[in-house]
């Protein structure tokens, strides 16, 4: 297994290209089921959870040619429809196929995600839609087993909690179905927008794109054509390379951004010293060498993510004071703070809130990658930590940022991606 070893102290400097977001990609790949014609997607990130998700569409039957960050997939040869655990147990998102291959073909088998590091993390909201769009659902076998022999049918959906995966499978479904359908307390996520302009590129109508209503007329289960779809910038790679500028006092410029989706995590940086030097698509970050506490709660976008959770509470960790975050959206998004807390932060817990208590610095130690967010955020600890610390299981890493050591080693980070001796 691979590892990384860092030695912190390094300035960083330079410029960082940010990569096609992999929470964009992954919808608008299992989105290509809609279509039996060759789509073609570019500016993919190459990480391992796109490879995942294109694998699964080769099991379909679909054909992928895919290289890195282009890819043409044709699923007009798609002949079973059954996404099978081997897949789904690695990667949560594969569940997002659950509405474009039961719109399409009126009947599909998606194995049950289960939870994952972060949280229990139900899909029930994506099933109760499905039904009230007339689909007949049962839990069996460790399978979700759905059918709408007739075609599914437009409804009003109103979800009871804001669902980004929800939203998206939803209006997958809805492209295809009878009618129109409206979801009310839908999420609005720029990657949401991006899959319905995908949707209306091809001829659907969608009204409210980027607002908590959308409304969608279906084809009536004819298949869509898409046009190539180039993949949004990855706002929380970029929120991280921020935050990379932020912990190691270091200017860093990121190019093909879209300064607009990281408003959130700008603000609180600005909150906390550092200022910024913004155009259309790049952003660059001076940062303050007197970093001031902060405190933020996690909410849906356009509020600040959970997604960049972990790596402001690794900024935090070095701020002048105590700062105090609470996490909202998942129950256990709190598993860098016994890490953080290994290289010598001052973290206390209490239900969802993390209290942070600034330190001087942080020492290396041996760490533990948890999850993908909280991998990135021992990263950034280990850039400042005094000596050199060792993050294991870093396959959560990989699984959602593309050539991380690589773009650090090019600003100046002492970052090697070692191999476990046995
Ligand atoms: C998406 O997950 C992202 N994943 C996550 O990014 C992100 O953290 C999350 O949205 C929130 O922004 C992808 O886009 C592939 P949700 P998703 O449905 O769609 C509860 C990363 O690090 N819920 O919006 O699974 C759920 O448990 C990942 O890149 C239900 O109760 O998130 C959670 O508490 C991790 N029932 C809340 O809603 C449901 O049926 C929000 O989850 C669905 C969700």
């Amino acid at each position: 297994m691979d590892y990384l070893e860092i030695t912190g102290g390094k300035k960083l400097s330079g410029t960082v290209t940010i990569s096609g977001a992999k929470n964009a990609a992954l919808p608008i790949i299992a989105a290509t089921i809609l279509s039996d014609k060759e789509v073609t997607l570019t500016n993919l990130p190459n990480v391992v959870d796109i490879r995942t998700l294109l694998k699964l569409l080769t099991m379909l039957g679909g054909t992928v040619d895919h290289d890195n960050t282009t890819a043409h997939i044709n699923n007009g040869s798609i002949s079973s429809h059954k996404a099978v655990y081997e897949i789904v147990s690695q990667m949560r998102a594969s569940i997002l196929v659950l509405g474009p291959l039961l719109a399409r073909f009126g009947e599909c088998e998606v194995s049950l995600p289960g939870g994952c590091a972060i949280g229990q993390r139900p899909i029930d909201l994506h099933l109760k839609a499905l039904e009230s769009m007339g689909a007949h659902i049962e839990i069996k076998g460790g399978y979700v087993r759905a059918e709408a022999p007739d075609g599914l049918k437009g409804a009003k959906i109103i979800f009871d909690k804001i669902t980004v995966g929800g939203t998206e499978n939803i209006v997958m479904a809805a492209a295809l179905a009878k009618g129109t359908t409206t979801i009310i307390n839908a999420a609005k996520e720029p990657e949401i927008v991006q899959l319905c302009e995908m949707i209306m590129d091809a001829g659907v109508k969608i009204e409210g794109i980027g607002s908590s209503e959308l409304t969608i007329e279906g084809t009536s289960g004819k298949p869509l054509k898409f046009k190539t779809v180039e993949i949004i910038p990855d706002r929380i790679e970029a929120g991280t390379y921020l935050c990379a500028g932020a912990i190691t006092s270091s200017s860093i410029t990121l190019e093909k951004v879209d300064p607009g989706h990281i408003r959130a995590s700008i603000d609180k940086l600005e909150s906390m010293g550092c200022s910024f030097d913004i155009t259309d698509d790049s952003i660059t970050i001076h940062p303050s060498d007197d970093l001031k506490p902060v405190n933020l709660i996690t909410i849906e976008y356009p509020g600040f993510p959970t997604d960049m959770q972990a790596q402001f509470m690794a900024v935090a960790a070095l701020a002048k004071g105590e700062s105090l975050i609470e996490e909202r959206l998942f129950e256990n998004r709190f598993m860098h703070v016994s890490e953080l807390n290994r290289l010598g932060a001052d973290i206390w817990l209490k239900g969802s809130i993390a209290a942070v208590k600034g330190v001087e610095t942080f020492n290396a130690a041996d760490v533990m990658a948890t999850d993908l967010r909280a991998s990135s955020a021992l990263v950034l600890a280990a850039l400042v930590a005094d000596g050199t610390t060792h993050i294991r299981r870093i396959y959560h890493l990989d699984r959602g940022y593309d050539d991380l050591e690589g773009k650090l080693s090019a600003l100046g980070a002492d970052i090697v991606r070692k191999k476990e001796e046995r």
